[in-house]
């Protein structure tokens, strides 16, 4: 059975690009390939993670290209590199309706809280972890989705749940999520995705 082909699409530090690099070269993800990171950042850390395991890079900064420009060299890049699947992986730009029609069923998302709380346009990255700190509640996590035109609202595909401690600051927040759940059910996740995309 041929490998699904995926690109992953970063904007900064790429820990759940690693994690997906890692599981993929530990044998965790034995249906699919990474064939090429996207940054649409100069500085993401990620295009170093990528480049040190030799996976092909592309940036398409979005300080020097306005978003429709960068959609197209996006979606050329992606079509050259024959991709099936498309990981957004702490990649911060929401996609126009375009875009996701383009790869309609093919884009998946890792969100950092239990969807459908603490989503939507605003709620990304520290942010989030400062909203469920603020609301109170006492169990957040990671969810993993398809993405739509909806921001956040697409199919749900896996999620995890971590405890909120009393004396947790965003980023201690933001730290164990990422390693209880984000680093954990990315990875799986990608791996069911690519076993259903190959009976289709
Ligand atoms: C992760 O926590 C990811 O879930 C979040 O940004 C962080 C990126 O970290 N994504 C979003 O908030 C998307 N709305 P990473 O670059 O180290 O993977």
């Amino acid at each position: 059975m041929k490998k699904i082909r995926i690109a992953v699409l970063c904007s900064g530090g790429g820990t759940n690009l690693q994690a997906i690099l890692d599981a993929e070269a530990e044998g965790r993800i034995p249906d699919g390939e990474v064939v090429l990171v996207v940054s649409d950042s100069r500085e993401a850390y990620a295009v170093e993670r990528a480049k040190k395991r030799g996976v092909p890079t592309a940036i398409f900064a979005k300080r020097e290209m306005p978003r429709a420009e960068r959609e197209r060299a996006m979606l050329e890049a992606l079509h050259e590199s024959e991709v099936d699947l498309v990981v957004l992986a702490g990649f911060m730009t929401v996609l126009s309706f375009g875009f996701v029609k383009a790869y309609e069923g093919r884009i998946v998302n890792i969100h950092p809280a239990l969807l459908p709380s603490f989503g939507g346009v605003g709620m990304y990255g520290i942010h989030v972890h400062e909203a469920v700190l603020a609301a109170g509640v006492k169990v957040t996590g990671a969810t993993v989705h398809y993405v739509t035109e909806v921001c956040d609202g697409g199919p749900i595909i896996a999620q995890k749940a971590v405890e909120v401690r009393e004396d947790d600051t965003p980023e201690t927040l933001q730290q164990r999520v990422m390693r209880e759940a984000e680093w954990v059910i990315y990875p799986a996740a990608i791996q069911k995705v690519c076993k259903k995309l190959q009976g289709e």
